[in-house]
């Protein structure tokens, strides 16, 4: 079985967010199992290449906005594995990379656009070796609906995996002309395009021989008015071809000083050395910490009913440490917040995006909370479980699926401050005590390294074939 798995990033030569863990790390776990993947991205000007061997393997024609265009394939491995990594290169369209940053007058749904026929005309000069074409959110939505054209019957079979239905990828109606897409052939393309516009995500659900998500439960809540971010009726009428599978995480991208046996000890020296690092009083060396780590996302990753908990958790004697960029609006609001002369000795805000910090906050921390409104699947509530951090999640999706409330974490149901508030203080409980030992211990027991994760997509490419 020979599988191509395309995205619009791969970690570590380019990363943006969670999505690029995944194509990082699930290629290396098939790899393992004996499935042949090869990985294709487009080659951002920002992708880390300095320690890779790469070299250029041959140029494509790529016919687009009624012109050819030349898309350099360059090849290379996936570090630490022997997985194919195809980079392709176009100064023209290439030029940024996931966020909302527009150059040469290219916007993003243009520029993924040309990606999916990159990437098909890639598949048609490999000729056409692959059994499966595995498709990763709105930037890959078009691939399926360009093979059917350009290859017919013959064409690989296609798996859509949804990392976040909320972002779709809507573009007008001048991107099919692009595409050279002839209306009127595809009948589900016409009923996209009656709104006037035409939705990469949507593409991508109504095509794909296959969709899934990245947890079980993700998978069952976009069928709700509540999750399906307005495509719910479109997943519904194909339940019978949509599933879930939880990410797992790359154990070896996470240092750690201790293990489940010296946990105590490397706990209280990670702790201080975070208080040290963040400038945070030493008087606070005992007491418990709780972080947030993350994308600052007013909307996904639940930051209104924690910016309003967080006075009423700073009364008692703890540490709240934040770390993330992205929304402006909300970054001011939380530096206003921590400014706050009140709390202001034990709320560390930091507005960047720091690695380094990120890991000493999994470990030195004693809480990490996830209050997401919804979340596909979430990786750093297992990243924190294996720091013998527990975390303190809302009761969704991956959340819900890794995190089991009073035994290896907290889990509140309804999404509100309140509910938060609630849970942060039955951990405020537990904190010192023997039950939060058990708990720790329970937390790093967990296993969620990628192998489980691997075969089962290794099952689900299977069912695909029969
Ligand atoms: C997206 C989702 C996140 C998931 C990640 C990887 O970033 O928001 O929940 O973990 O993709 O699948």
């Amino acid at each position: 079985m020979k599988v191509l798995l395309a995205a619009s990033e791969v970690a570590p030569v380019i990363k943006i967010g969670g999505l690029g863990d995944v194509i990082g790390a699930l290629p290396k776990a098939l790899e393992k199992i004996s499935v042949n993947v090869d990985v294709i991205v487009p080659f951002f000007p920002s992708a880390k290449i300095e320690k890779l061997e790469l070299y250029k393997s041959f140029d494509l024609h790529v016919p687009f906005a009624n012109k050819n265009n030349v898309v350099e394939v360059f090849k290379t491995k996936l570090p630490e594995s022997n997985v194919d990594l195809y980079l392709l290169k176009n100064e023209e369209y290439f030029v940024s990379g996931g966020s909302n940053f527009f150059a040469n007058n290219v916007s993003e749904t243009q520029m993924f656009a040309f990606f999916n026929k990159s990437v098909v005309e890639y598949v048609k000069s490999s000729f056409n070796t692959y059994d499966i074409v595995h498709c990763n959110d709105w930037h890959t939505g078009l691939i399926t609906e360009m093979l059917k054209d350009e290859l017919g019957n013959e064409r690989p079979r296609t798996l859509f995996t949804i990392h976040n239905l909320n972002y779709q990828g809507i573009g007008g109606p001048a991107l099919l002309r692009d595409t050279g897409i002839v209306p009127g052939e595809h009948p589900l393309i016409d009923w996209d395009l009656a709104d006037g516009d035409l939705n990469m995500m949507q593409q991508g659900l109504t095509s794909s021989d296959h969709i899934n998500t990245v947890s079980p439960s993700y998978a069952k809540e976009i069928l709700t008015k509540e999750f399906g971010s307005g495509l719910e009726d479109i997943l519904k009428s194909r339940e019978g071809r949509l599933s879930g599978i939880l990410n797992g995480i790359d154990y070896s991208a996470q240092p750690r000083n201790y293990d489940i046996n010296s946990v105590a000890a490397g706990k209280k020296e990670a702790k201080k050395a975070l208080l040290e690092r963040l400038k945070i009083d030493a008087k606070y060396n005992d007491a418990p910490i709780f972080s947030f780590v993350g994308r600052i996302d007013g909307f996904q990753k639940g930051l209104d009913i924690l910016f309003e908990s967080l006075p009423g958790l700073l009364k008692s004697e703890s540490v709240f440490t934040l770390l993330g960029s992205g929304d402006k609006k909300w970054e001011e609001k939380l530096l206003m917040l921590s400014r706050d002369k009140t709390i202001s000795d034990k709320f560390s805000c930091n507005i960047m995006f720091d690695i380094e910090l990120a890991n000493l906050m999994y470990a030195g921390s004693d809480f990490l909370v996830v209050p997401s409104r919804y979340e596909p699947c979430g990786l750093i509530q297992m990243i924190a479980m294996w720091y013998g951090t527990l975390p303190i999640v809302h009761n969704v999706g991956g959340l819900k699926d890794s995190v089991t409330n009073g035994v290896n974490g907290f889990v509140f149901n309804r999404y509100s401050s309140e509910a938060l508030l609630t849970s942060m203080k039955e951990a405020l409980d537990v904190y010192g005590t023997d039950k939060m030992q058990e708990m720790i211990t329970a937390s790093m027991e967990k296993d969620f390294g990628w192998e489980q994760s691997a075969v089962e997509y290794k099952k689900l490419y299977e069912r695909i074939l029969s």
